[in-house]
């Protein structure tokens, strides 16, 4: 809630307890590689990590997009903050204090409402929790759990609960607590009568699972009938706090053992969720009846690449699984889909088997391709000829996706195998479904264009400034010969601000790291330092360097000078055209002297 200015000593302190490795790598999955790590980047679809964070320079830089920047501008775009709220992020985040700043009346209000909207939905899973564990009506819910095999324990990890049968039971209670409609109406925990007067409350005689967010803040609630009533579950709607979309259950839980696995297991349901932790499998997730979305597989992304998908292997499961696939596949995962018997999901299947056939299932899962085909093979006549070619059909664009070829060899292996068809044929379909694709490339993403047009403009940057500034942030005691023949001056625009930053924090410090800069800077310095380049260790070479750079400024200043000549020949303005010749002798006179 910052806003305006921060001093820079302060901003100097959050970069220095700021890791940019450690904290680019609580959104993105890092590896280590060389000097730096790499991960998939996390602004746009890539299936290769080219998304590269440097610990000795911190800072970040995608070789695919060209996105690149320090600690702040990385928070900034990954949180979709301005400057001074990813820098009180950064702050929390280090345990340092900022000076107090006065919010607006406006953003304390909303600050407020925010705080109160939480607030109520705890007191709500408190009120619904209470009902369970201490009422006589919580008790028919308590052995219906009981009877499910959850424990004490389950129900107090997942604070489970159970909405009174009554209209008004949430009502009555947030009366009595100065809580007022208008908010709970707002929440989706209740609902206006059809009369126009007065309110009733949504969750009625349901079991009740509390929603929760990362920080595990309750956002939202399912409930589910206690007998076979409809609808069977019924969530609450999307509010200020909460949208579908985005949120997976049960994520809070499972994000440390999910990068403890470096696996995520995700189910369809609430009851599965909660099975396989009762069972002490704790990398899973649900995504709440619907298919998983994008927003929900980049939450996933944050924690790992490798993804299980242990949907019901039903009609409705087997859609939502194809739509996972594409989604996370397309994203750059690893996904596995887990064979579970028709007719189970693994809440049943746990309770059948137990968990360690559980696990084995997760491991043995299918690859795309596999899944895919035998998907296909179960709903297509793969005994006659069009129904192979149906099939084969229906997987070119996964064969097409897949980039290594040894993968894509193996793939035509199985699909031949499988469907007793020659590898040459499936290999020549596939081959004509590229000349079609490449005929009618698909339109790019608003997005890509965007950041493509943004690294054409840094590689239209001047080479020899460019690599000049990589020698300078590498070593330092180059800046007093650069200072000493011009400095700012031997730079062109962008650079020539970068470079300018960059001299007065080493004034200033005696050192540059890339968090000194602001957000422009420190995306041009990745560009930079980023570059493929091999710092030369001469200071023969580097003094070529400036000398390269004196030229191309006196060469500038030539042209520019000839221009201003012709003005002055047309005006007939002698004196200057006087000036003007014998500048540009002196011009000639160091050119000489810079390269004899
Ligand atoms: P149990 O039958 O108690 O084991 O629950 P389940 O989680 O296995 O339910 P099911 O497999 O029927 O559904 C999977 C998930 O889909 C549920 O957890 C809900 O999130 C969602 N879902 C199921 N039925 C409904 C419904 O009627 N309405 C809505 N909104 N969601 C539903
Ligand atoms: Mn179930």
């Amino acid at each position: 809630m910052a806003t305006g200015f921060i001093p820079q000593e302060i901003i100097d302190e959050i970069a220095a307890y700021s890791d940019i490795v450690e904290i680019v790598n609580e959104y993105v999955p890092l590896k280590k590689r060389g000097r730096n790590f790499q991960g998939l980047c996390p602004f746009h679809h890539e299936k290769t990590p080219s998304f590269t964070v440097s610990p000795d320079k911190q800072i970040f830089r995608c070789f695919g997009c060209g996105v690149g920047g320090n600690i702040f501008s990385f928070i900034m775009q990954i949180e979709g903050l301005n400057f001074p709220e990813a820098v009180e992020k950064l702050a929390q985040r280090a345990g340092i204090p900022l000076p107090k700043q006065e919010m607006t009346a406006a953003q304390k209000e909303e600050l407020k409402q925010k705080e109160r909207w939480y607030k109520i939905n705890e007191l709500t899973a408190q009120f619904y929790h209470k009902i369970l564990l201490d009422t006589k009506f919580g008790k028919k819910a308590l052995d219906y759990l009981k009877k499910r095999g959850i424990t004490a324990e389950i129900i107090e990890k997942f604070h489970l609960g159970v909405s009174l049968p009554d209209w008004d039971g949430l009502i009555k209670f947030m009366n009595k607590r100065g809580v007022r409609y208008k908010e709970l109406l707002e929440l989706g925990l209740i609902l206006p009568k059809n009369s126009g007067r007065g309110y009733y409350d949504r969750f009625r005689n349901r079991l009740m699972f509390p929603i929760w967010d990362n920080a595990s803040r309750v956002i939202a609630f399912g409930g589910r009938v206690l007998d076979d009533g409809e609808p069977k579950y019924l969530n609450s709607p999307d509010t200020p706090l909460f949208n579908k979309g985005y949120y997976l259950y049960g994520l809070h839980l499972a994000k440390s053992s999910i990068r403890n696995e470096d696996l995520a297991v995700i189910v369809e349901g609430y009851m599965d969720v909660i099975a396989c932790h009762q069972y002490g499998i704790t990398n899973v997730v649900a995504s709440l009846g619907t298919a998983l979305t994008q927003q929900q597989a980049r939450a996933l992304m944050r924690h790992t690449y490798n993804v299980a998908i242990a949907y019901d292997a039903d009609i409705a499961g087997s859609n939502a699984t194809l739509r996972g696939l594409d989604i996370l596949g397309d994203l750059g995962c690893q996904v596995r889909v887990v064979n579970l018997p028709k007719g189970l999901d693994p809440d049943e299947y746990l309770r059948n088997f137990g968990s360690q056939e559980f696990s084995k299932l997760v491991a043995q899962g299918e690859n795309l391709i596999e899944y895919k085909l035998s998907n296909a093979m179960e709903n297509v006549n793969h005994a006659s000829i069009e129904g192979k070619i149906k099939i084969i059909q229906s997987i070119l664009p996964d064969l097409y996706k897949i980039d290594s070829p040894v993968a894509r060899e193996g793939a035509v292996k199985l699909i031949s195998n499988k469907l007793g068809i020659a590898d040459t044929s499936i290999l020549s379909e596939l081959r004509k479904y590229r000349q079609e694709k490449q005929k009618f490339p698909q339109n790019k993403d608003r997005n890509s264009e965007k950041r493509e047009n943004k690294i054409v403009n840094l590689t239209d940057l001047n080479k020899i400034e460019v690599q000049m500034l990589k020698i300078l942030f590498e070593h330092n005691k180059y800046f007093a010969d650069v200072e000493k023949v011009g400095g700012k001056e031997l730079f062109t625009s962008p650079l020539n601000e970068l470079y300018q930053q960059m001299v007065e924090k080493f004034l200033l410090k005696g050192k540059v790291i890339g968090s000194d800069l602001n957000e422009k800077d420190s995306e041009l310095l990745a560009f930079v330092l980023m570059n493929e380049f091999d710092i030369p260790n001469s200071d023969k070479v580097v003094a070529d360097y400036i000398k390269n750079l004196q030229i191309n400024k006196l060469n500038k200043d030539y042209s520019n000078t000839i221009k201003e000549l012709s003005e002055a020949e047309k005006l007939g303005d002698a004196e200057g055209v006087k000036k003007l010749l014998s500048h540009i002798e002196w011009i000639i006179q160091q050119k000489k002297l810079l390269a004899p």
